[in-house]
């Protein structure tokens, strides 16, 4: 792991810092690999695990049944870890949307749970589905499947050395991040109708600006409650070190089309942060810009 990424804690989700337009939208396991940098890529167990887990995911076909993923008791203790870091920094800075759907999927705190599970809780609530991928997919992939209410979800843990670091979206991120605030139906709607704008959307640029609303919404965004700044991005949530960070954050009011147009670096803590007035004032702007999105 090089230097300048020891200090962040926790979850970057690269699946949004390209934007190839070109890209076919049946590629969903188009990019399968550990970086130099990873701090996996030098251990022989972990990478044969992490195949394991990716072949899941590529012998998977929509409508079957969900695989499980056999997790190592390395890799659950690397699940509470993590949960031991969360729970006071969700009590501290979530929102209440989130906790009460936190509650509501009920995860043990001692090992990571199956994404069958998982998605049998939030289908019941929301009706969004969870569908196995084997890593990083392109970025209108990911999004398009949003609009069939399918979130394209990894399943394999960061490595074990590194409990609070993943340079990658992982089991963590897409569960205690993506999968909670999806059984919220006000933010599976948000996320079905991101889906639905990329979908109309061919422009490189076009499709480069809603993936920039889509980060400081759906990943990075935060709102008020009774005078509190509160989280309901994804990236936010899934990391204790991201919401210590978030405290120290610049915050501007929620302005879509500033957002935008604003440039972002996933490998740091985010330093600039789009606030809400509250959860209804979030829900109403982001869905009004989709609904009128024209590329
Ligand atoms: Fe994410």
């Amino acid at each position: 792991m090089s230097k300048t990424k020891t200090p962040l804690a926790d979850h970057v989700d690269m699946r949004l810092v390209s934007t190839d337009a070109q890209t076919p939208a049946d590629e969903r396991n188009l990019i399968v690999q550990l970086d130099p940098d990873h701090p996996g890529f030098s251990d022989a167990d972990y990478r044969a695990r992490r195949n394991r887990i990716a072949a899941l995911a590529l012998n998977y076909k929509p409508g079957e049944p969900l695989p499980d993923a056999h997790y190592t008791k390395e890799e659950d203790h690397v699940w509470r870890a993590v949960w031991e870091a969360l729970r006071p920094a969700h009590e501290q800075y979530a929102c209440a949307e989130y906790l009460s759907c936190l509650e509501r999927l009920s995860f043990a705190p001692d090992h990571i749970p199956q994404l069958r599970e998982v998605n049998d809780k939030v289908r019941a609530l929301s009706g969004f589905r969870l569908e196995p991928v084997a890593g990083l997919v392109e970025p209108r992939v990911f999004l398009e499947s949003l609009a069939s209410g399918v979130f394209l979800c990894t399943q394999y843990i960061r490595h074990h050395s590194t409990p609070l670091y993943t340079p990658e979206p992982d089991v963590v991120h897409e569960i205690v991040g993506h999968a909670v605030t999806l059984a919220s139906p006000r933010l599976a709607e948000l996320n079905r109708l991101f889906g639905n704008a990329v979908r109309q959307t061919s422009e490189p640029e076009s499709l480069r600006r809603l993936s920039h609303v889509y980060w400081f919404t759906i990943e990075f965004g935060v709102l008020r409650e009774n005078g509190a700044v509160k989280a309901y991005g994804t990236g936010l949530l899934s990391s204790a070190g991201e919401l210590a960070a978030m405290a120290r954050a610049e915050l501007r009011p929620l302005d879509l089309k500033a957002a935008s147009k604003l440039e972002y670096d996933p490998t740091q803590y985010q330093p600039v942060l789009f606030c809400a007035a509250s959860f209804e004032a979030m829900f109403d702007t982001v869905r009004d810009y989709l609904w009128s999105w024209k590329e």
